[in-house]
């Protein structure tokens, strides 16, 4: 099992498309063990970007992802964090596949409604910025069993 880290960013939050996002994970069958809203300050959403500081869009994105509360989720399953990237689609939301949730409910590529982690090491640094250990809960889906062979 692999777990990955997803952020519903503030404008989906502001737009009331929590649910809708939580929803399509759940029905794709991964595990919610992990959730969490907060605002992020300054600090945290540098360490969570920080492999793109210094780029032309590392001060807007700081802005926008500070601007307002997000939800914080750890997913888990079977190659989650591949799973969860196609699930979300590209980064700009003006070429996402319909389908995806960027492309069903964004325009752009600066307001693009959620992030997730894109490889198994950055979703273990990633999750560890905003969840402890015990923030995390070991629990099995009542599906378990048909979901997997
Ligand atoms: P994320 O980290 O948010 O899941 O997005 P991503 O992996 O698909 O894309 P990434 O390259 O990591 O970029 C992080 C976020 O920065 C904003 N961005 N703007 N204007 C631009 O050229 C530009 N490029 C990236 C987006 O909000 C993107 O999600
Ligand atoms: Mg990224």
């Amino acid at each position: 099992m692999e777990r990955t880290f997803v952020m519903i960013k503030p404008d989906a939050v502001q737009r009331g498309l929590v649910g809708e996002i939580i929803k399509r994970f759940e029905q794709k069958g991964l595990k919610i063990v992990g959730l969490k809203m907060i605002q992020m300050d300054r600090d945290l959403a540098e360490q969570l970007y920080d492999i793109h500081k210094g780029k032309p869009f590392f001060e807007p994105l700081i802005q926008y992802i500070t601007s307002a509360p997000v939800v914080t989720l750890v997913l888990e399953g079977e190659n989650a964090v591949n799973i969860v990237r196609k699930i979300i689609g590209a980064t700009n939301a003006a070429e996402a596949n319909p389908g995806t949730i960027r492309g069903d409910f964004a325009l752009t590529i600066g307001r693009n409604v959620v992030h997730a982690s894109d490889a198994p090491e950055r979703a273990q640094y990633e999750l560890s910025l905003f969840f402890s250990e015990k923030d995390l809960c070991n629990w099995k889906r009542i599906d378990q069993d048909w979901l997997y062979e």
